[in-house]
């Protein structure tokens, strides 16, 4: 493995483990790209979409960036077998699921040659991920913007407990936004963190200047 890289880096093929979260309303091409193209993974949250602007969000954010990016695809919305055939018509490469079976769509998208990571609240849910096959886990503690598990459990006690019972490249979720919460992170088993609320933040007031 080449130096500055890990599990999260070589599966996604990004510079940096780090990851901007698929976010209702608040992640479209404009986010996703800027942040692929500083070396993160973006991710177009497409809860918010109906199908025609995810089709063009995606478009747009292909000729925005030239690094690697993804969709988020939380699976309680409708419109979801028109959202899954539009991801494989338009060849996005990576699918963060949430809110749903992790067993639902990932062998589907793998067949497609897609890298698969699904969000979850839970050890127990953890383990479910890895029986059903997925590239990397997004653990979530309570602290997350968003829906959260019923188990409330806060990230930095869901990490270790995930590490411990599944091996697969995990990611970590809620309340990070330093680099020293993310070292922390890593330091209790992750190999990468998922960004929501700072990123939005952060976007919105340079947007806003
Ligand atoms: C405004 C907002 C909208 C969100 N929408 C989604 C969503 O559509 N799908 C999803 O899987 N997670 C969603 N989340 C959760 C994020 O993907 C992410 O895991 C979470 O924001 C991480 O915690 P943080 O916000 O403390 O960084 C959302 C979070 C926020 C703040």
């Amino acid at each position: 493995m080449q130096q500055g890289q890990n599990r999260i880096t070589q599966l996604f093929n990004i510079q940096y483990p780090i990851i901007q979260a698929g976010m209702i309303w608040h992640s479209g091409w404009k986010l996703a790209s800027a942040v692929s193209n500083c070396g993160g993974l973006g991710l177009i949250g497409s809860a918010s979409m109906y199908p025609d602007i995810l089709r063009e969000n995606i478009q747009k954010c292909k000729k925005a960036t030239d690094k690697p990016f993804g969709v988020n695809v939380a699976l309680l919305y409708p419109n979801l077998e028109e959202i899954i055939n539009i991801i494989l018509e338009e060849g996005v490469k990576i699918v963060f699921t949430s809110a749903g079976s992790p067993k639902a769509y990932t062998e589907t998208l793998q067949k497609e040659g897609i890298k698969v990571a699904h969000v979850v609240s839970s050890t127990k849910f953890a383990m479910k991920c890895e029986d059903a096959g997925v590239d990397a886990i997004v653990a979530e503690g309570f602290e997350a913007g968003g829906h959260n598990g019923r188990d409330e459990t806060t990230t930095f006690c869901l990490i270790p407990n995930v590490r411990k019972h599944i091996s697969k490249p995990l990611i970590a979720a809620g309340g990070i936004a330093l680099g020293s919460q993310i070292k922390a992170a890593m330091i209790l088993g992750a190999d990468g963190v998922q960004i929501g609320f700072s990123f939005c933040c952060d976007y919105r007031s340079k947007c806003a200047q």
